[in-house]
């Protein structure tokens, strides 16, 4: 039905514009769920948020309430949160431990941790001669078609056709291997809450807002101004001019001014994914740094230590449905829940193997940047707002996405900035080559 009521998607994008239907047809958004977020590979949750046996954590798939859930035997299953019998959802909390089994709260069908059907109250009286055969899968919890872990970061697909998680994620893999790398012990551990946000939004406005380097110097200006201003008299008061780091987290907003945005590059990958490199550099030579180079020196050697901490990226973003901070150690994962309604989950995690200290800076920094409590956050739902608004009236036909378009340099399917180009629209063009090759099904 829906193909036909979008029959040539064509006309929808072009390669430097978009119509405005794209963000608030709520056909286009059914359509969306249906070729891109129930198909590709999604980001299910880490490991260690369910780290014992029975342990679950709900989470949203495009249209799908799914259970990511620790079996008996270590490994992780994820599966729909609904109950084969007459669809009632298996676990109603967002987390918990199921024990040793599923038992649906209804009739009480109980189900292995893989979703296998366990039994049935009074199944040979109840249904001796009907059609019900309990080894049938419509009998057990439906899984998801394919689960697959890349370093404690489980991801699922709905489709049992398609890339590898790796094959799909493809450069963009640098995002869990730089955040990983930097634990002394090789593995980070979540932070088990997450801020939660829900963002009056289509999905793809918060998307393309990630790497668009042109917004920080201007919606975040006020901010960073006066972050700068404090920072500026603690420098004037404090011995050897010494600052907290975190006060640079939020004036390097108002010190990088616009000009300096095109100094950056992005690089654009298949599928839509995109690298920000550079920007904020956090080596400084602090002792709590000092003293985190140490253990890191002794984890990993001289020469291996310079190149993991030389791996210069600000921000990875996975389309179409994460934003990674690997040096932060935080992501942020969207879930469309409507067409003008998207949920955010703002992580952080900690370093296994490194000081306190160091998880306390990327705490700061989810704190003071990335949640909803800062004036950073609320700068930017204020225009998602805005703009899923202003993309809902008459006053125009087109998103424009035209910024430095031609000056990309293009190799093998990987689309780089130009050098002085940063503020390109280029990972905005790529995500929505991705979505169009996506929804043309
Ligand atoms: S709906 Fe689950 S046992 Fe009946
Ligand atoms: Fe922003």
């Amino acid at each position: 039905m829906l193909q036909e009521a979008i029959p040539d998607l064509a006309k929808y994008v072009e390669p430097d514009r978009v119509r405005r239907e794209v963000y608030t047809d709520p056909d286009i958004f059914e359509l969306e769920m249906q070729r891109i977020h129930e198909k590709v590979w999604i980001y299910c949750g880490h490991e260690t948020q369910v780290p014992k046996a029975g342990d679950y954590y709900a989470v949203q798939i495009g249209r799908q309430p799914m259970l990511m859930v620790r079996g008996s035997d270590g490994s992780i299953h994820v599966l729909y949160n609904r109950c084969p019998h007459r669809g009632n959802m298996m676990c109603g909390d967002r987390k918990g431990n199921a024990g040793e089994f599923f038992r649906c709260s209804y009739h009480a069908w109980t189900f292995h941790h893989d979703g296998k059907l366990r039994s049935i109250p009074m199944i040979e009286s109840g249904y001796a001669g009907t059609p019900l055969n309990k080894e049938s899968p419509d009998c057990s919890m439906k899984r998801a078609a394919r689960v697959e872990n890349y370093r404690g970061f489980v991801f699922a697909s709905l489709a049992k056709d398609g890339p590898t998680l790796k094959e799909f994620l493809g450069k963009a893999i640098v995002a869990f291997d730089d955040m990983c790398d930097r634990a002394p012990a090789g593995e980070v551990e979540i932070v088990p809450t997450c801020f939660r946000v829900i963002q009056h939004s289509n999905w793809k406005i918060f998307l393309e807002n990630q790497l668009d380097a042109l917004h920080p110097s201007v919606v975040h200006q006020s901010t960073g101004r006066a972050a700068h201003e404090v920072e500026k008299q603690i420098a004037k008061q404090a011995k050897k001019g010494e600052v907290p780091l975190s006060y640079h987290m939020l004036s390097a907003f108002a010190t990088v001014t616009i000009d300096k945005w095109d100094a950056f590059q992005t690089i654009n990958y298949p599928y839509g994914h995109c690298i920000l490199t550079g920007y904020m550099g956090l080596r400084p030579q602090d002792p709590d740094t000092k003293a985190y180079d140490e253990i890191m020196i002794k984890a990993y050697g001289q020469k291996r230590f310079e190149e993991i901490v030389g791996v210069n990226i600000h921000h990875v973003l996975i389309y179409p449905g994460l934003s990674v901070q690997s040096q932060l150690q935080q992501l942020r994962a969207v879930r469309p829940l409507s067409v003008d309604k998207t949920l955010t989950e703002i992580w952080h995690f900690r370093l296994k193997g490194a000081p306190e200290a160091i998880y306390r800076r990327s705490l700061a920094y989810y704190n003071l940047v990335n949640s909803p409590s800062t004036l950073i956050n609320a700068d930017d739902l204020e225009n998602f707002w805005k703009c899923h608004q202003g993309l809902s009236s008459d006053g125009g036909k087109w998103v424009s996405f035209a910024r430095h378009l031609g000056r990309d340099v293009e190799k093998d399917g990987v689309v780089e900035t130009a050098p002085n180009c940063g503020t390109s629209e280029a990972p905005m063009r790529n995500q929505m080559k991705a979505w169009a090759e996506y929804m043309r099904g």
